[in-house]
This record gives C-alpha cells, structure tokens and sequence, in this order.
C-alpha cells in the first residue's frame, strides 16, 4: 500500500518521541522511503543514529546543520506526505501561526501535501483553549489531526494526551495517500457473524471476526465513500470515519440492511450470515436434563438474495466462503444470488478466510472472467476488490 511513497517524519521534543522509532519501522516494513527530522528538543529523548538505521535514509537536525544547506525546500518537493508524531503544544502553535523557527516548522510552511499532526502532552495542556483554537486553525487548514488517546500520561495525570499506537497513525497515512475516487458513492458493507439465540445465554454463530468486512469499510472510507457499516458481534474497535450499526442475529441485521439498501450504491455483504437460528428461543435458561437433545432450525432468510431481486441501480457483492470446487460454487452463487461480483475464499487454507489477518481470494466476475489474488493482508484485498468495484461502476452502474 505505501511501497515507493515517500514520508517525512517529524519528531518533536516529548517523552513519547521513542514511539517514533516503532513507526519508522512500520513504515518502512509497507517499503515506504521515510526520511526523519527531529527538532532539537526530540533529540533530548531520541537519537538520531536510532533513526538513520531504522529508516535507512538520511536524518536532519536543523535548517543549517547538514551538508545541504535550507533543506526544507527539497524535502518538501520531494514528499508525498509529513506525519508529526508526536506533536508538542509549541509544534502545534507554531504550524497554527505560520512560524518558521527550524526545520520542520520551515518544511511545515514549505510542504504543499497533506500532513498528519498526532498531539500529544499533559492533559490539561491539551485541553487549554489556546491549543485547542490552534489544533482548529489546523483542521480547517486542512490538517489531518490525529486525536490523542485518554489514559494514564508520563506526568501521573489521567486524561486525554497519549499518544496513539504507530499502528492507528499508519492507518491515517494509508488512508491520506489513497485516491478518493469513490468520493459521491454510499457503501453499505456487512461484517462479522451473527448470533442465533437458544435460551438467554446460549447462542450458534460461527468462526467469523469481522477483519475482513471492516477492512473493505476502512479501504472505501479511505478512498472518499460514505460508509455504512453493519456489524455482528465482533472484538474489532468501531472503525471512525463510519456509520456503525451494530446487530446481532440474521434476521436483526436483514432488517438494517433493508433500511439502508435504497440509499446504497454499492453492497458488500462480507457477513457470515448463519443460514439457520434455533426454532425455538427459550425464554429461560436451558436446563440439563436427558443424556441427548435436539434442537429443530429453521432456515434464516438469505439477505443477498433478497437483494439480488430488489436491486435497482445498486451494485451488489456477495462473499463465498467455501472448503472445496471455490469457483464452481461462487459462480453457482453469483447466478442464483444475481450479484455482480463474488468474492470467493477457500476457508480451509492457510492464512485465508476466518479469523487471519490475510486473506486468499478469487474475485468472480458475472460475464465469467476472475482473477486470482495472491494471499495479502485484507486491507489490500479490500483495496483489490474496489478496484474491481470501481471499473464495475465506470462501466455503467449509476446512470
Ligand atoms: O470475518 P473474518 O474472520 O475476517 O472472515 C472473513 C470471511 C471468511 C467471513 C469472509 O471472507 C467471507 O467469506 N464471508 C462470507 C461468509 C458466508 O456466509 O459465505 P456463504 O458462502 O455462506 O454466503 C454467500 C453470501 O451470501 C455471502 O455474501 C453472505 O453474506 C450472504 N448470505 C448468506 C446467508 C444468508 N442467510 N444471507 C446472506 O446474505
């Protein structure tokens, strides 16, 4: 996703600048070409030969300190982005005022990208009005401000001003990099499993954790659509940047995805909708009794399905997950479902399907033309599938 792009990486001088070497390093593992300014008082608590070898490319200190002399201007040219991480009140006021006092605030003025800005300090700092008014100025500058998380701080307080795991920020750098060339389209993307209850404290589902649904509602926010993303129970946090519904049985999450189907332009049913829910839901706890029991289904209704015949203008995906003959049975699906794109996973292989993070998938077209993806974090596999979507819908969807 970041391979060949290129990052400045500023530091500045507060005690959770050490995070910044995590990051160097994660963004180096997506090959990005990171290059890293510290300002004098990062290198207080963070040095830069630590940088030079985690980044693997050069370090600046200062406007005057290099053997290039005003390099900001070259850096800005070159640049694809600046992340601040972390940010000081004093970084933040100075952006927020157009100050040039060192390199990075000079590359800052320079730059004509997006930058990502991630504050972090004391609690109350924080929350003073002038850094507030001055982290505004930045917003409606078009900053893209990375809000610290509430916690335990470095000065013993409690309170908003931790800074955010490097993982969190790569994922804004991500999404700041993408085109947004889904921008005017509504997704409605199903996630996760559902939850058939048989008594108060028992319940069927299955294996699904929901990776793969948020990741295609993460990549088509990142790429400018609105989301609506319909969850089943799930450990994931709730993606920002959507609309979150939250359900837990298949007849729970049919309704919301009827809700919203007409203001839908593109469905994504990523869910593992349980095909049967017990016929009976005691209202009290089960208890143990015969040696053997049975319990009668009934079959749940198949939400893409209904779908297929009441599509309008609306370009429908379904997911396959299947153990064996994967593009038989996903074409047999796409037919009777009448979607347009399947997206079909072999859910007995390694690192495919339920629970991984990567994930193994053919996408199957309607005119019979697939394409087989090589195993990738599901990120990347959403981001191949809105490819697809995307050429789709060029092709005619909408008009
Ligand atoms: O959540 P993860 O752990 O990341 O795992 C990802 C995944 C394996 C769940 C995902 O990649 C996947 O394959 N999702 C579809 C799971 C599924 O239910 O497949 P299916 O072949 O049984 O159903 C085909 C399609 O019909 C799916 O789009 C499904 O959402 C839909 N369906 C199924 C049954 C039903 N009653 N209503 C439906 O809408």
């Amino acid at each position: 996703m970041l391979e060949g792009r290129k990052v400045i990486l500023g530091v500045t001088g507060g005690i959770a600048a050490y995070k910044a070497a995590e990051l160097v390093s994660r963004l180096r593992a997506e090959r990005a070409a990171v290059k890293v300014v510290l300002t004098r008082a990062a290198q207080e608590f963070i040095q830069p030969l630590t940088m030079r070898v985690l980044a693997e490319n050069e370090v600046y200190t200062g406007l005057f300190e290099g053997s290039e002399p005003l390099p900001h201007v070259r850096l800005a040219a070159e640049a694809d982005l600046v992340v601040i991480y972390p940010a000081t009140a004093n970084l933040v006021g100075q952006a927020a005022w157009g100050l040039a006092s060192d390199l990075l605030t000079t590359l800052l003025l320079t730059f004509q990208g997006p930058v990502v800005i991630c504050p972090a300090m004391n609690a109350q700092m924080y929350n003073s009005t002038a850094v507030q008014e001055n982290l505004r100025r930045l917003k409606e500058r078009g900053y893209i401000v990375v809000p610290p998380e509430t916690g335990r701080l470095a000065c013993g307080e409690v309170g908003p001003g931790r800074l955010p795991a490097p993982e969190i920020v790569l994922e804004v750098i991500r999404g700041a990099l993408v085109p947004k060339d889904l921008t005017g389209l509504t997704f409605l993307v199903t996630a996760g499993p559902t939850r058939e209850p048989l008594d108060p404290v028992r319940y069927i589902t299955n294996r699904s954790s929901g990776k793969m649904g948020y990741a295609v509602a993460r990549a088509a926010r990142d790429r400018g659509a609105r989301v609506v993303l319909i969850s089943g129970p799930t450990a994931l946090p709730e993606p920002h940047g959507v609309a979150f519904i939250r359900v837990d049985t298949a007849l729970a999450m049919r309704e919301e995805v009827r809700k919203n189907f007409d203001a839908a332009d593109v469905v994504v049913m990523c869910a593992a909708v349980s095909d049967y829910r017990p016929k009976e839901v005691h209202p009290e706890k089960m208890k143990k009794g015969a040696a053997e029991m049975a319990v009668t289904f009934v079959q749940n209704p198949d939400i893409l399905a209904e779908l297929g015949t009441l599509k309008r203008h609306q370009l429908l995906v379904g997911f396959a997950a299947e153990s064996g003959s994967v593009l038989e049975r996903a074409r047999e699906k796409l037919r009777a479902k009448q979607v347009d794109l399947i997206v079909a996973n072999d859910v007995r292989q390694e690192g495919a399907g339920f629970e991984a993070d990567t994930n193994i998938v053919w996408l199957v077209f309607r005119d019979g033309r697939f394409l087989e993806l090589p195993r990738m974090d599901k990120y990347l596999v959403a981001q191949r599938l809105l490819d697809a979507v995307l050429g789709l819908w060029k092709g005619g969807y909408g008009e």
